[in-house]
């Protein structure tokens, strides 16, 4: 046989990622090659970083489970409708105006809240425009924003208003090319809530600059200090709001991914922007089939559970707020919902440095405050108050030795 003749193989070149994604951080996860190199000299770490309760002592109401089970024994496997299930579509409008959401346009179902937020920044922002996100914030916002190429463009969170939205900040921040504001209600890192005057002062803003406002609702069943959660939509019924809300967390499924979006407002006002978003509900075809079917025995069956997982994290909250009141250089804003605390610092090197080595030497993993975003200058890092209390207990003795022994 006769060699044929073959394209020689070329040395291997790069694939390069996009470079839109260099400002793409997802703190909560990066510190897991820290803890990985920590687990492989044999010790165990006390994972004080994940906002996931089924690590814990929570459990998902089985009734929910069972109507999962029986969705997929009776076939329901196949791709769903693009905006959800009808049953679960009423159920949310149903949730909608329990929660004093009056103007609702339109509701549709996503795979969880993550996907909620891609297509409603996606389907709103052109390039050279922006969105008002809050500092400290989710790092989802940043990271969808960063993927569209969008300039971000954070506002402040004011640790000495109990971590309520700076609204001169906000103000000064908005230009001809600010197309939304977003607001974490209750909050993730702080576990703050805005009150209704903070509220309505936002709606004014939203009103006067011809914004739309994504309000993040998605802790607001997990209230800790017995006040009514207060709705964005509810105190601003003609303002273009998509209220965000979903299943992970007040149902204990984060792993089933079910979010959705509820559009309210003017209807005038939000009708060519709801198209556009279901206009990428289509193209994405649907969220998760199954997992639907829970959405309304979640949101109309008993809600037992709450009570249950309220009484615990108030408690481990109250243990987390002592230890913040009596352990020298951390303070904090007491977290009225969710299940994150997120103290301030006082310490001469940087907070990513601070919990990196908290994890080699106390093997005891919280997240950094300059992976959520802070005003130059300050230190913090969020604990997840998930663990129980002996855990809790064990895991701050920790914290409070490594502050005393290093700093
Ligand atoms: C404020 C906030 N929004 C959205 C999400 C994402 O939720 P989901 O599991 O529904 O995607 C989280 C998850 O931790 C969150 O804290």
């Amino acid at each position: 046989m006769t060699p044929t003749s073959v394209t020689p193989i070329s040395p291997t070149q790069e694939i390069s990622a996009a470079s839109r994604l260099e400002n793409v951080r997802y703190a909560i996860r990066d510190l897991a090659c820290v803890a990985d190199e920590v687990v492989k000299q044999g010790h165990k770490v006390l994972p004080l970083n994940v906002g996931d309760p089924l690590n814990f002592d929570f459990q998902t109401p089985p009734h929910i489970i069972d109507a999962v089970h029986k969705a997929m024994r009776d076939g329901k496997n196949g791709y769903a409708p693009s905006s959800g299930i009808p049953e679960a579509l009423e159920a949310i409008r149903g949730e909608a105006a329990r929660k004093g959401i009056t103007t609702v346009r339109d509701v549709f179902v996503t795979s969880g809240v993550s996907e909620t937020v891609d297509l409603c920044l996606s389907a709103l922002v052109n390039p050279s425009e922006d969105v008002l996100t809050p500092s400290p914030d989710y790092p989802l916002y940043s990271a969808v924003l960063c993927k569209l190429g969008i300039r971000l463009n954070a506002y402040d969170l004011n640790e000495e208003d109990a971590w309520q939205p700076e609204l001169a900040d906000i103000e000064r921040k908005i230009t001809t090319r600010t197309r939304g504001i977003v607001l974490i209600n209750p909050n993730n890192p702080t576990g703050s809530l805005c009150t209704r005057q903070m509220l309505e002062q936002v709606a004014e803003l939203a009103r006067r600059h011809n914004l739309i406002v994504f309000s993040d609702e998605i802790y607001d069943k997990l209230i800790l200090d017995g006040t009514p959660h207060l709705a964005f939509a509810s105190v601003a019924p003609d303002v273009p709001c998509v209220t965000f809300g979903g299943m992970s967390k007040n149902y204990l499924v984060p792993g089933w991914r079910i979010g959705w979006g509820i559009v309210s407002g003017d209807a005038a006002a939000v009708k060519a922007y709801t198209e556009g978003v279901n206009r990428l509900l289509r193209a994405r075809l649907c969220a998760n089939h199954p997992e639907q079917y829970a959405i309304k025995p979640a949101l109309e069956g008993p809600q037992d559970h709450l009570v249950e997982v309220q009484r615990k994290l108030r408690s481990r909250r109250d243990l987390t707020q002592k230890w913040c009141e009596v352990t020298p250089r951390v303070s904090c804003v007491a977290p009225r919902g969710a299940f994150y605390a997120y103290p301030k610092i006082d310490i001469p090197e940087s907070d990513e440095i601070f919990v990196k080595e908290l994890i080699r030497q106390k093997h005891v993993m919280v997240v950094h405050g300059s992976g959520f975003g802070q005003k130059p200058g300050t230190q913090h890092f969020r604990i997840v108050f998930l663990p129980d209390e002996q855990t809790l207990t064990k895991a701050y003795a920790a914290i409070a030795e490594f502050i005393r022994e290093r700093y």
